[in-house]
């Protein structure tokens, strides 16, 4: 197995390995290097849904979509309909993935926020449609002293309403909205595995507890665009068959537009937060 960084402060790319098959020393490289670069892809692996969960499932429990009691693994970040056609520009199915234009930490509107989210592209548009992710410890690392030590103790309310309202959330969810009340994180956190701090923000990050609510919300804003600057970023041309792998309680990520006249499908597996008592994760 090779693995490649990038020029960047994140971000590497693996090859001579094949995903179907991996040894548990394999495994063991896999996520040392995931620790260590916050987002991995593997381009050319071609995995087909089961063997992407088979992967899936060396890194820990699935999480549950927007409903917690939903079982499904898979979740389809895809304007193509089930029966295959392009979508509507201005159907609910497109509207609702405009969100992820924006950058962002998946599922922080939950009470524990994803871990990774394992991403593959199978039908990718010409033009467009690149996944980007910025490092959010480097992010931290950037900040001088007198920001850092006021930001350390400072929690944010996150809110898939607040995210969501705009473009189609709100609709998606319907009556789900109850299971999504909005909920608080720490701004600065620790990660568990290097012991790293990074800044925690992005779209659904709505403000600050006890702070002035449309002040702290222009500083998230503005935590998350200068975080999100060269040389913290790497932006990802797909092709149909790679698959990255992100650390969601490290990396901010978004995705870039494409002409909606054409396809573009990409299939996610989500991994839960570790914590025991997370009720998104899938237990059995
Ligand atoms: C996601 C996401 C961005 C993209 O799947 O969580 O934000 O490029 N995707 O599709
Ligand atoms: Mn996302």
């Amino acid at each position: 197995m090779q693995v490649s960084r990038v020029d960047a402060t994140l971000g590497a790319s693996v090859t001579d390995v094949d995903l179907r098959s991996p040894d548990d020393s394999t495994i063991r490289e896999i996520l040392d290097a995931w620790h260590q670069f916050g987002v991995l892809v593997f381009p050319d692996q071609h995995l087909t849904n089961d063997e992407q969960i088979s992967f899936s499932k060396h890194f820990g429990a699935f999480e549950r979509g927007l409903n917690p009691a939903s079982t499904n693994k898979l979740a389809h970040i895809s304007n193509l309909t089930p029966e295959g056609a392009v979508a509507e520009p201005t159907s609910l199915q497109v509207r609702f993935h405009e969100g992820n234009t924006h950058w962002h930490t998946d599922s922080s509107y939950k009470s524990v926020g994803a871990k990774a989210s394992i991403l593959s592209a199978r039908q990718v548009p010409n033009e467009g449609g690149e996944t980007e992710w910025a490092d959010m410890r480097a992010a931290w690392d950037i900040l001088d002293r007198e920001t850092q030590q006021w930001l350390e103790d400072k929690v944010a309310v996150h809110s898939f309403a607040y995210s969501h309202s705009w473009h189609g959330g709100l609709e998606t969810v319907g009556d789900n909205i109850r299971y999504l009340p909005p909920v608080q994180h720490p701004v600065v956190r620790v990660h568990p595995e290097t012991g790293r701090k990074n800044l925690f923000v992005g779209r659904h990050a709505s403000h600050i507890v006890g702070e002035d609510e449309y002040a702290s919300r222009a500083l998230l804003k503005k935590l998350t665009s200068d975080g999100a600057q060269s040389p913290r970023l790497w932006k990802y041309t797909w092709q149909s068959g790679d698959i990255a792998i992100w650390d969601n309680r490290c990396v901010l990520h978004r995705g870039h537009r494409w002409p909606l006249t054409q396809a573009r499908s990409m299939v996610r597996t989500t991994i839960a937060g570790d914590d025991p008592n997370n009720a998104w994760a899938m237990t059995a």
